[in-house]
């Protein structure tokens, strides 16, 4: 069942968060399914949308509109869906990625990712999806984006597949190979982590799932273009 959506939070203590609060909103609304505590919706709020997310579980410390829901419930609801500009989705990539190994089994993760892609297939606004780079054999990895594109001190990549738009243009180069300036990944390291990844208002088992706010407000810097001029056209 979909919940009333909770008010955004005050979680504006954080810079990254009262930064983005600060940007001026473009009048476009994006939909950030599983949300968790917020690493994409923030560069989407940094990109000028009015971001809301969902996730099955509480989120206390996402920082903007927020509704407790399963994201495939929300996925099938048109009425909910129309209103809203452009869908990103983050589905759990615990399935796929390799560090699941690590610490347990990848089959005992469910596949979020399948029924979310299906889904998307039929929207027809714009709509992002984004996994880590194991799930290309399911998902076209349009963009491949890493921190070191970004000046952030970290090796994140992740690759994300759009549909009904896409754009064009070059970043600096990934940097990521044989850097010994990069913040370690691991546990004992996960709070420098999520720090270098600007996901300072997270918990540091948030910021395991996570993506960098720099790479959604690169993205919703090209969306919201692509939707001004579908407007204009
Ligand atoms: C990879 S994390 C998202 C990270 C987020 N994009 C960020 O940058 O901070 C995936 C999230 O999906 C949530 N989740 C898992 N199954 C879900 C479902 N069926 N519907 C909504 N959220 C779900 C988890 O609780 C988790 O918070």
């Amino acid at each position: 069942m979909i919940t009333t959506p909770r008010a955004a939070v005050a979680v504006a203590v954080d810079v990254s968060v009262s930064a983005a609060l600060a940007v001026p909103v473009n009048g476009m609304r994006l939909l950030d399914l599983f949300c968790c505590a917020g690493g994409a919706a923030v560069g989407y709020r940094l990109a000028g949308f009015e971001v809301t997310g969902v996730d099955i579980r509480p989120q206390p410390r996402y920082p903007f509109t927020f509704v407790q829901a399963d994201a495939l419930e929300v996925l099938g609801d048109p009425v909910f869906l129309a209103g809203f500009d452009a869908v990103h989705a983050s589905p759990t990539c615990q399935r796929k990625a390799r560090v699941t190994a690590w610490r347990g089994n990848r089959d005992d993760h469910p596949d979020t990712l399948s029924p979310t892609l299906r889904a998307l297939e039929h929207l027809s606004v714009p709509w992002v999806v984004e996994n880590v780079p194991e799930a290309a054999d399911q998902l076209t990895p349009d963009y491949l984006l890493c921190g070191t594109q970004f000046g952030l001190r970290v090796r994140r990549h992740r690759i994300f597949q759009v549909g009904n738009w896409s754009s064009y243009s070059l970043l600096p180069p990934c940097r990521c190979y044989r850097n010994r300036d990069l913040v370690p990944f691991g546990h004992k390291h996960e709070r420098a982590f999520a720090d270098a990844m600007g996901c300072t208002w997270m918990t540091n088992i948030e910021g395991r799932q996570a993506i960098p706010p720099a790479y959604t407000r690169h993205i919703g810097n090209a969306l919201a273009h692509a939707l001004t001029e579908r407007k204009v056209a």
